[in-house]
């Protein structure tokens, strides 16, 4: 492939909202005495909010009550996400989104978040991307790989020219399934599907891309 895209996960991956994410699943959790830490959140990452729901609470089958378990998770999150300043977008991305535009690749946001226009708007970062792709427009949330598909789609790119950057298990999953090289943000443990593991968005560079563009050539 040759490299003409770059789509970047939001939650975790160019801010820190995962740990929003986190806090608010936390607070619903203690408030129904249910068990949930760190390691258990690490399967909620990138998976939407009803999916989420169904695995905090497993033994709920009634549709309703699990909406609105949702929205009261939702509405914790909304607030929080009201404090958002663009000081709270990570350290090397609009770097890295500035060196992209020069070499001419395209951009875009791949998230399962239906909150990604609030929290990009409170960024103010939402016009450096080409495109943007949420949870609010496709069926089927990641592992599946629906969300980047249609950010190809939406840049007119095939998914062999894509690079995604994502933080969560079900996201590196989702951009595998979609036939896309991915860069995982975290640990190699947690991420060992992954083609590339770094610590932060800060340590992708141009030169990263190359070689994993090069690596995945067929
Ligand atoms: C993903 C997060 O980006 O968005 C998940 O990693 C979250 O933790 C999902 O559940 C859905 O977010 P929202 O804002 O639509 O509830
Ligand atoms: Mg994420």
């Amino acid at each position: 492939m040759g490299l003409r895209a770059v789509i970047f996960d939001l939650d975790g991956v160019i801010t820190d909202t995962s740990r929003f994410h986190y806090l608010c699943w936390k607070k619903l959790a203690d408030q129904y005495h249910v068990p949930f830490d760190e390691k258990f959140n690490e399967r909620f990452k990138g998976v939407s909010r009803k999916d989420c729901v169904r695995l905090l609470f497993p033994e709920i089958q009634d549709d309703a009550r699990l909406d609105e378990l949702a929205e009261q998770k939702n509405h914790h999150y909304v607030e929080m996400i009201q404090q958002i300043t663009p000081a709270d977008l990570f350290d090397g991305t609009q770097e890295l989104l500035r060196e992209l535009r020069a070499y001419g690749i395209k951009t875009a946001i791949g998230s399962a978040s239906k909150n990604t226009p609030l929290v990009l708007q409170k960024l103010e970062i939402a016009h450096w991307f080409d495109a943007v792709a949420d949870g609010t427009e496709v069926a089927h949330s990641k592992p599946a790989p629906d969300v980047f598909e249609l950010c190809a789609r939406k840049l007119n790119v095939a998914c062999s020219e894509c690079i995604v950057i994502e933080d969560a298990q079900a996201g590196v999953q989702a951009a595998l399934a979609a036939g896309m090289t991915v860069v995982g943000i975290g640990s190699q443990e947690l991420l060992p599907e992954a083609d590339w593991t770094v610590n932060s968005v800060r340590d992708v560079s141009w030169d990263l891309l190359n070689r994993l563009t090069l690596k995945n050539k067929r």
